[in-house]
């Protein structure tokens, strides 16, 4: 059966601390691998992107493979080619096809249709493949990762959804500050959700930000929610909060001011430039497990 990764579920624990023992493998020895020799996989872009681009055509490389980045403008399917037909095409000669869009609907009627792995670089409500790299930055940090305590504070948003489901794939206990307009809709895998930030981040180890406006938010409510999240800045006083060896983290791109300080950002308390270099140790390292040659036919 072709396997995914949509909201980062798919993956078992068991799966989960092979992949990240694996992505610090390859980190260690990044082109100790062939497993996509001669294959090509397709990187879909209907959003914008800096580290995921860049990460999966650098890791794809250097594996062996040639990624093949597909813009919107690129595909018949801008032009109302449906995403079934889609799906079948792209299986016939691809070894993985991996998407950025907007809605988690597309992507899921994409990999229904896939013959090939299917893998989401971002959508409105997910973003698992950041949530794997963070968790390679996390054992890298405490050589664990069972039992550390996660805070992420801000925008309840696609990447504070896939800390909490992936994290708790990884037994690291997730609480999400935020807003009671901007909490994450309804409680997700095992993740302790409060309006507190100073509550959420005592004792915590790592503790997480992201944007306030992302990019499936209306430009419209951008002042709006500036304002509301404010008190949810990470700075120095609310990591001070944190356990004493607490880490600073952020999936970027960052607007220093807003959600986080500069002091934060470029301090000694962030592992953020790791978080964004770990992107392409934990992509290949999950391109290797689920890109293993499939048959190129539909049926
Ligand atoms: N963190 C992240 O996914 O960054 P990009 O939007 O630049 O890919
Ligand atoms: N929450 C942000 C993440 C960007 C990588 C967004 O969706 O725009």
């Amino acid at each position: 059966m072709t396997r995914h990764f949509l909201i980062g579920s798919e993956l078992s624990p068991e799966e989960l601390r092979a992949v990240i023992e694996r992505a610090g493998e390859l980190k260690s020895a990044p082109l100790s691998s062939d497993a996509l020799a001669k294959r090509t996989v397709a990187l879909i872009f209907q959003r914008p992107s800096t580290r995921t681009r860049v990460s999966f055509e650098a890791g794809i490389a250097e594996l062996g493979g040639h990624p093949m980045v597909l813009r919107t403008e690129d595909l018949q399917l801008s032009r109302g080619e449906s995403v079934r037909d889609t799906a079948y095409v792209l299986s016939r000669h691809v070894a993985a096809i991996c998407i950025r869009t907007g809605p988690d609907e597309l992507v899921a009627e994409l990999a229904s249709h896939a013959t090939v792995p299917v893998v989401n670089m971002l959508t409105a409500e997910n973003h698992p493949c950041q949530a794997l790299a963070d968790l390679l930055t996390l054992r890298e940090e405490f050589g664990r990762l069972e039992g550390l305590k996660l805070a992420y504070v801000g925008d309840g948003n696609n990447v504070a959804r896939s800390l909490a489901i992936v994290g708790a794939q990884a037994g690291v206990e997730v609480r999400i500050a935020s807003p009671a307009a901007y909490s994450l809709e309804e409680p997700v895998a095992e993740a302790i959700l409060t309006d507190d930030p100073r509550a959420a981040v005592q004792g915590a180890d790592a503790v997480y930000t992201d944007v306030w406006v992302s990019m499936s938010d209306d430009p419209e409510s951008a002042a709006h929610r500036v304002q509301e999240l404010s008190p949810y800045r990470l700075d120095d006083r609310l990591l001070d909060q944190a356990a004493p060896h607490a880490i600073a983290m952020h999936c970027l791109p960052a607007h220093p001011g807003e959600e986080i300080t500069a002091e934060v950002l470029y301090g000694q308390r962030q592992r953020i430039w790791q978080q964004a270099e770990n992107r392409r140790h934990a992509q290949k390292a999950l391109l290797e497990y689920l890109a293993v040659p499939a048959p190129l036919a539909v049926e």
